[in-house]
């Protein structure tokens, strides 16, 4: 075969085999097709589509570019999470251990940020000593010893994915739901957890812009889930404005520290329970949500999460200091009324430009800068009130302040945002 001719094919909007898009993954992994090839391949996807045989037979054939891992090793049902990438999202930080304090197992890899997405691991590195790599060893002897670990994907897993995934950053090929569904659906069936719970988020922070396309991969991933055995359930939910208060690696784990310790934002608080609710049930826990808001706010997911901490190499005390960026800058109300519109795409790249997010691959990230909302969509506001902090490093140019001033919109009307759009299973 030869990638030319299996482009060409999906340019003109064909459907390939099996074995076509077998053959091409299975090269472009070894390495003899090349990245300009499979940009164009990635490019032809993103115009024509795939049928949902073609997603399934790219799905597995993706799997079968690294090792899968067992779990077997490990007692009970295992879960799993993955997001389809957010701004301010940190639900991993906060869910994975309130999960685990009911006793049911997490043993999660989580990824890096991509384009204007945050990343799990980036924000568990803002803490000292803490270690995103494991042993497989080491990783499935943490969770049998305290039902937790949240580590970096393994470079031996899904190695088409990596690859691709680098490559669609930087050819404007993210958004398109074959790639993404393949994508994220080959990690969690190679990761090796019984049941998964997906978050499809949608809306201007998201990948997917309308509820329409985030049903439509929310599907596509529930069925590929489906048909290996592992039960799937996917939730559609809200990214038009960032989740949560804070976005910046170590100004979410902070938040994240307070939702534990009950002292979060009841909004997100409750979304947190709603997804674990669901997260328990796939492991075969029924617990009502009055139960896991008290192990949410008692201290148990707190302890669960100090644990995992501790038990990779992170240093509690440095857990648990402020951001130490230079200037705080305060952003205060100029009207009253009710915050209509926080974009958090907008956010998401001013955060970025600050040093909370990369650019490109290679960009290293400033850990303690990033943004933090007193005031959300739906809450009321007094002309002068405090409506944000914004940590950098150096001060902040008038042009900047106009900038994030003119993002925040205030209407005399409430709009009130949902959380949890859709459940699909
Ligand atoms: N998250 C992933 O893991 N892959 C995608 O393609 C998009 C979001």
């Amino acid at each position: 075969m030869r990638a030319v001719d299996l482009i060409q094919k999906k340019r003109d909007g064909k459907r390939l085999t099996k074995e076509e898009i077998n053959w091409l993954i299975s090269a472009y992994a070894a390495g003899t097709v090349p990245d300009y090839q499979m940009s164009a391949f990635a490019m032809a996807v993103y115009f024509r589509g795939m049928t949902m045989q073609e997603t399934r037979d790219l799905t597995f054939a993706m799997v079968e570019t690294g090792e899968h891992v067992d779990l077997s090793a490990i007692a009970g049902i295992k879960t799993d999470k993955h997001s389809t990438g957010g701004v301010g999202d940190k639900v991993t930080l906060i869910l994975a251990p309130l999960v685990a304090s009911f006793g049911v197992p997490v043993a999660k890899m989580s990824g890096r940020g991509l384009g204007h997405t945050g990343g799990t691991l980036d924000k568990l590195e803002s803490v000292k000593g803490y270690r995103v790599e494991l042993s497989q060893n080491e990783f499935i002897k943490q969770v049998q010893d305290i039902g937790l670990a949240v580590i970096g994907q393994s470079d031996k897993l899904v190695k088409a994915d990596k690859m691709l995934y680098a490559l669609r950053d930087v050819t404007a090929t993210v958004d398109t739901i074959p790639l993404i569904a393949s994508s994220v659906m080959s990690k969690k069936i190679a990761a090796g957890a019984d049941s998964i719970l997906l978050d499809v988020t949608v809306g201007e922070g998201a990948f997917m812009k309308t509820v329409a396309e985030a049903e439509k991969l929310a599907e596509t991933m529930v069925e590929l889930g489906e048909e290996v055995g592992r039960k799937t359930v996917a939730v559609i939910t809200d990214m038009s404005q960032p989740l949560g208060q804070a976005v910046g690696n170590r100004l979410e784990v902070l938040e994240a520290l307070q939702i534990m310790q009950g002292q979060g934002r009841e909004d997100i608080s409750r979304f947190i329970c709603s997804l674990a609710q669901i997260m328990l049930s796939l492991a075969g826990v029924e617990k009502p949500l009055a139960a896991i808001l008290q192990h949410l706010t008692d201290g148990s997911a707190l302890k669960k999460f100090e644990e995992m901490v501790a038990a990779q190499g992170g240093n509690l005390e440095d857990l648990y200091r402020p951001s130490s960026a230079r200037v705080v800058t305060e952003v205060f109300a100029s009207e009253s009324g009710y915050i209509s519109d926080l974009p958090a795409l907008d956010f998401a790249l001013f955060a970025m430009k600050l040093g909370a997010g990369r650019a490109v691959k290679t960009d290293r990230l400033d850990y303690e800068t990033g943004l933090v909302f007193d005031k959300k969509v739906g809450d009321a506001v007094q002309k002068g009130e405090r409506l944000a902090r914004i940590y950098s490093q150096e001060k902040l140019g008038e042009n900047q302040l106009t900038e994030f001033k003119k993002n925040v919109k205030i209407m005399r009307v409430q709009r009130i945002p949902k959380e949890i759009i859709k459940i699909i299973s």
